[in-house]
């Protein structure tokens, strides 16, 4: 199960509270390739896939509003992860029947949340920290 420990948070409850429910989505996907052998997981991995998307474009936005000297350099991380977001979907098309499908989709999830997602936006958390002092 993951948890978003308090030194992933980044103290801005918008982004924070995406954050929390990427990683509800993420716990209920798992515990749907645990307990019902992934037949049902493709509905709850389109919308993990939506929520991450929709998640991007308004931490963008922020970082542009607030000034982020490398929010371009954000952009581009967020679209390395579009091909990622297709092989979760790809995984969890095939995950009612493959274990090694199921395997790999509960992996790449767990890694995309934490070390593309999460561990990247570490990147900004005290750049956006210092701005909301002011
Ligand atoms: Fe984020
Ligand atoms: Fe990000």
């Amino acid at each position: 199960m993951v948890e978003l420990t308090s030194s992933f948070k980044l103290d801005y409850e918008a982004l924070d509270k995406d954050h929390e429910r990427l990683a509800d989505l993420v716990n209920e996907i798992v515990e749907a390739i645990d307990n019902e052998d992934g037949a049902n997981c493709e509905e709850l991995v389109v919308d993990f896939v939506k929520s991450a998307k929709s998640h991007f474009a308004k931490e963008e936005a922020l970082l542009a509003k607030v000034g982020f000297p490398n929010v371009e350099k954000h952009h581009d991380h967020h679209k390395n992860l579009n091909t990622k977001m297709d092989h979760l979907i790809e995984f969890a098309k095939m995950a009612g029947e493959n274990q090694m499908a199921r395997d790999s989709l509960r992996k790449e999830l767990v890694f995309f949340l934490m070390d593309d997602v999460i561990t990247a936006d570490m990147d900004f958390k005290s750049f956006i920290e210092e701005k909301s002092k002011t």
